[in-house]
């Protein structure tokens, strides 16, 4: 027989088991993010099918629920009321005998053009690629078709659509990511579709019966890579009205690996044209990629999620439970710079939910400072100074990870070499990682800082420039380290945040 205190032993270490199962579900694990998207486990990579309706922001997402490596993609779902605060819903599409589901976009038919639904009750649609594994390991190179599944019940449950493929292979090796939306100024749903080297506009009455109304890319832009994962949507700056076209390649970004560029010019209904000659990133960091916008959202704001991976190391990252996340929500503006109209990427006011305290304040005068920081790894820090060269770095005794300013030169440059974790990779850390600045004319810089337990996120004058990477420490960081070798002071900000699980 158990003794009394084996019994109680007994009972503990089954309590304990119960708790360490509950809090793997809790997002406990290593280098788990704390208040940024993952999926509850295994393999995950680009936002798919970003749609608010109903009062509901929906994230669908490229999955592989069986192992943490890339695999036969599903549709992951998970939702949210303020795009901060998520809840996981069962798998929204699986793979069928057309393929496998990649990326896609969602739309809510309004009118029941399509007739899936009613006008009563009208659908929201899900277009994606169909990714046909058997016919590209057979040697064909039309495998990638467009097909389409409908939701009537807001997006809980869908239904594929019976006469799928509605967009045959026109013998294209690479010829997916549908992005479509509706253009009010020439009554069309358009869809921007990408094939290898450019882009494809569609345009349709009903979702179903497409026809092909132009093509933009071929010798502009970056080409380092294939095209992948197309938006195009309006943005307004000073009453003038302009389109941005955002591409994300793979390979070819300016640090290694998968990057998105954006375009800005004009549409009129069938075709996209622009002068920008030059190469612009939505993201100078490494860990940015897929990253769309939302459709739908209430007042034309247009809220962006990319996938903080890179595919030169995004399948050897180090953790084991799950892999990879989203970056934080960010809401997408144009702003003047010194060299004409770019892109800012603001970090959503909803983000003020998680600031579990007012932040402490302190003024940095010139040489080196080192502030404790404990629980740096989960915090909001913010710099501004008018300085034109310094550094900071998020540290612990063993792990530091560095970023270098510089006006003079115009740009940013980050270390992470010594970050944490860098073994699994040698891509992680082969390339410099540089971002520009040179055509912020703000006389004072900030620098925003988002950072997770395996994430930063570097904003710089108001997401002017932005910079997001992937770090890996085993400790978390508890220090912020200054150089500061000129006569400006720096203000800095930090504080906690919360954690969403
Ligand atoms: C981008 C991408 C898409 C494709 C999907 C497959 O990361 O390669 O072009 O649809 O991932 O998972």
């Amino acid at each position: 027989m158990m003794s009394i205190k084996k019994v109680f032993i007994a009972s503990f270490a089954l309590l304990l088991g119960a708790c360490s199962t509950k809090t793997t579900m809790n997002y406990n694990e290593p280098y788990r993010l704390q208040y940024h998207f993952s999926p509850p486990q295994k393999w995950m990579n680009d936002p798919n099918g970003l749609i608010y309706e109903n009062g509901t922001y929906h994230l669908f997402y490229q999955y592989y629920p069986e192992d943490i490596v890339w695999g036969p993609m599903h549709w992951g779902h998970a939702v949210s009321k303020d795009l901060i605060h998520w809840e996981n819903k069962p798998i929204a599409l699986f793979p069928d005998e057309h393929g496998y589901i990649f990326s896609g976009s969602a739309v809510y038919d309004k009118e029941n053009t399509s007739g899936l639904g009613t006008t009563e009750n009208p659908p929201l649609i899900a277009i994606f690629t169909y990714h046909k594994m058997e016919a590209e390991k057979a040697g064909d190179i039309d495998y990638q078709t467009q097909g389409i599944a409908y939701s009537l019940d807001h997006g809980d449950t869908w239904t594929m659509y019976q006469n799928n493929p509605v967009i045959a292979n026109p013998g294209l090796k690479d010829f997916r990511d549908p992005k479509v939306f509706w253009h009010e100024a020439s009554s069309s749903w358009i869809m921007s579709l990408v094939a290898g080297d450019h882009l494809q506009l569609f345009r349709s009455s009903n979702l179903i019966d497409w026809e092909l109304s132009s093509t933009f890319g071929q010798g502009v832009g970056a080409h380092g890579g294939v095209w992948e994962c197309p938006d195009l949507f309006e943005l307004e700056l000073n009453g003038e009205k302009h389109w941005v076209l955002l591409i994300s390649i793979n390979p070819g970004g300016p640090n290694g690996g998968s990057a998105t560029q954006y375009f800005i010019g004009d549409f009129d209904g069938y075709t996209f044209s622009t002068d920008q000659e030059d190469i612009r990133w939505v993201d100078h960091g490494p860990d940015n990629y897929a990253g769309v916008t939302y459709n739908d959202v209430p007042d034309d704001s247009r809220m962006f999620i990319g996938w903080m991976s890179n595919w030169a190391y995004a399948q050897q990252t180090p953790t084991e439970a799950w892999r990879s996340s989203m970056t934080l929500p960010r809401k997408l503006s144009l702003f003047q710079a010194t060299d004409g109209v770019r892109l800012q990427s603001q970090v959503l006011e909803a983000a003020d939910s998680l600031k579990a305290e007012s932040p402490s304040v302190e003024t940095l005068d010139s040489g080196q400072s080192l502030i404790p920081f404990e629980g740096a790894s989960q915090s909001r820090i913010y710099l501004e100074t008018a300085a034109e060269a310094f550094s900071f770095a998020l540290q612990n005794d063993t792990e530091r990870v560095v970023f270098s300013i510089n006006r003079a030169d115009g740009e940013i440059v980050a270390d992470r070499s010594k970050s944490g974790n860098v073994s699994f990779s040698e891509a992680f850390t082969s390339e410099e990682l540089t971002a520009d600045i040179s055509y912020i004319n703000d006389e004072s810089l900030s620098f925003e800082i988002y950072v997770d337990a395996s994430s930063i996120e570097l904003l710089v004058a108001g997401g002017k420039t932005l910079m997001t990477l992937q770090v890996f420490p085993d400790q978390g960081y508890n220090q912020i380290a200054v150089d500061n070798p000129t006569n400006e002071a720096i203000r800095l900000e930090k504080q906690r945040l919360k954690g969403i699980w």
